[in-house]
């Protein structure tokens, strides 16, 4: 993903279509059986190269220690 960030390409780690694994193995040609799929990176030239962090909550408002 940073290689591709370098080159100008946007990705995004995405997990959704793990619902689908099995059909989306037949799609790609992947062997559903030997492989387990953990992820899917769409990949495209993005909109213009104007990029920024995204704005985040603080870290503090999302981690939680020893209990919630
Ligand atoms: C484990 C994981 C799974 C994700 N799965 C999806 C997904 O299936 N579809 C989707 O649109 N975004 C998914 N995302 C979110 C995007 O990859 C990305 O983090 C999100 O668009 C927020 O972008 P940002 O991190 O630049 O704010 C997932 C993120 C993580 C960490």
């Amino acid at each position: 993903m940073l290689a591709a960030r370098a080159r100008g390409l946007g990705t995004a780690w995405t997990t959704l279509h793990l619902v689908y694994e099995k059909e989306v193995a037949d799609i790609l040609g992947i062997p559903y059986e030997r492989y387990t799929q953990i992820a899917l990176t769409p990949i495209a030239h993005t909109i213009g190269t104007d990029f920024k962090p995204a704005a985040r909550e603080p870290l503090e408002s999302v981690t939680h220690w020893d209990h919630w």
